[in-house]
């Protein structure tokens, strides 16, 4: 199978780079389309496969096509390459809020898929919540997963408005980790470590809880339970968090990047209508 990837920046050569460190295809099946010829030459030199920047070399050569540019650029990209669209092509689309329904009418493609996948792909340790249009084949998609699922992990979802769902919970879940932690490390700061051991403590911290969650079945409240003793140090956090009612907090923050992802993407099907 042919991959063209169109947009080699942070996404793009995350994918280039998992899919050959996983042997999943080679350099010989694997293209880039870049825009600036500068770009393009910089990739050449990362030899990740064949390099262009123009589609009317490439774009007919490729089963698999993901478009990993930024959402402001498709319209533009859209216009650019529709003449060469092949109706047995499978479009990745991993463009956040740019609905199938988009793709389809701006693109003219039968077969598209669109994932959300977030930064822990970089490392082999993302999370990517996908869905299809009926045109896509189960071989198809089982194909396209295995590809995702050289970045980390991965679910499909029949419901399209869940991969806005999933851009609140994965997409930036990362960040609000970073937000808890970087609250303990200042935590830790205060209460006397250096700044490198508060980031130490912490970091070992969260990868061993999650790491112990990942190990077994127990759910975080019974796993809560296993740290906190009735009058004990945690309790005392943990009465002080209730209290506070942050995770009612927490859960708001979450429903406002859901709306943020309805009411970008909504944006983004007026712009392109
Ligand atoms: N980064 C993430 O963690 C993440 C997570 C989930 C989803 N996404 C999605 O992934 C997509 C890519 O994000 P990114 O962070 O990888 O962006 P990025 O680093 O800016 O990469 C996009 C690349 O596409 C190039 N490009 C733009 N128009 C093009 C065209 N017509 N033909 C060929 N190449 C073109 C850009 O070149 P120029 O810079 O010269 O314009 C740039 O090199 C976005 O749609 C984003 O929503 C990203």
């Amino acid at each position: 199978m042919k991959i063209l990837i169109i947009g080699g920046g942070n996404m793009g050569l995350t994918y280039a780079r998992s899919f050959l460190r996983s042997k999943i295809t080679t350099t010989d099946d694997l293209m880039l389309l870049e825009k600036s010829e500068e770009k393009a030459a910089q990739l050449k030199d990362m030899n990740i496969g064949s390099v262009y920047t123009k589609p009317d070399i490439c774009l007919h050569k490729a089963d698999l096509i993901i478009l990993a540019v930024k959402p402001q650029d498709a319209p533009k990209l859209f216009a650019y390459i529709k003449p060469q669209v092949d109706d047995q092509q499978v479009y990745l689309s991993i463009m956040a809020g740019v609905k199938i329904e988009t793709i389809s009418k701006e693109l003219g493609a039968q077969k598209i898929i669109r994932a959300m996948p977030n930064l822990p792909s970089q490392i082999g340790m993302g999370m990517t919540v996908f869905t299809s249009n009926d045109a896509v084949t189960r071989i198809e998609l089982v194909m396209v997963q295995n590809l995702i699922n050289t970045t980390g992990k991965s679910i499909y979802v029949e419901n399209e408005d869940l991969i806005n769902a999933s851009t609140a919970i994965s997409g930036s879940g990362p960040a609000y980790v970073f937000y808890f932690m970087d609250a303990m490390i200042k935590a830790a700061a205060e209460l006397g470590f250096k700044d490198s051991e508060s980031a130490l403590l912490v970091s070992q911290t969260f990868k061993g809880a999650v790491d112990l969650y990942n190990k077994n079945n127990f759910s975080c409240a019974d796993w809560i339970g296993k740290v906190a003793s009735r009058g004990g140090t945690t309790q005392a956090a943990i009465n002080m968090f209730t209290n506070l009612e942050l995770q009612d907090d927490i859960k708001q923050g979450i429903h406002a990047a859901m709306d943020r992802a309805v009411e970008l993407g909504q944006q983004k099907a007026d712009e392109n209508n």
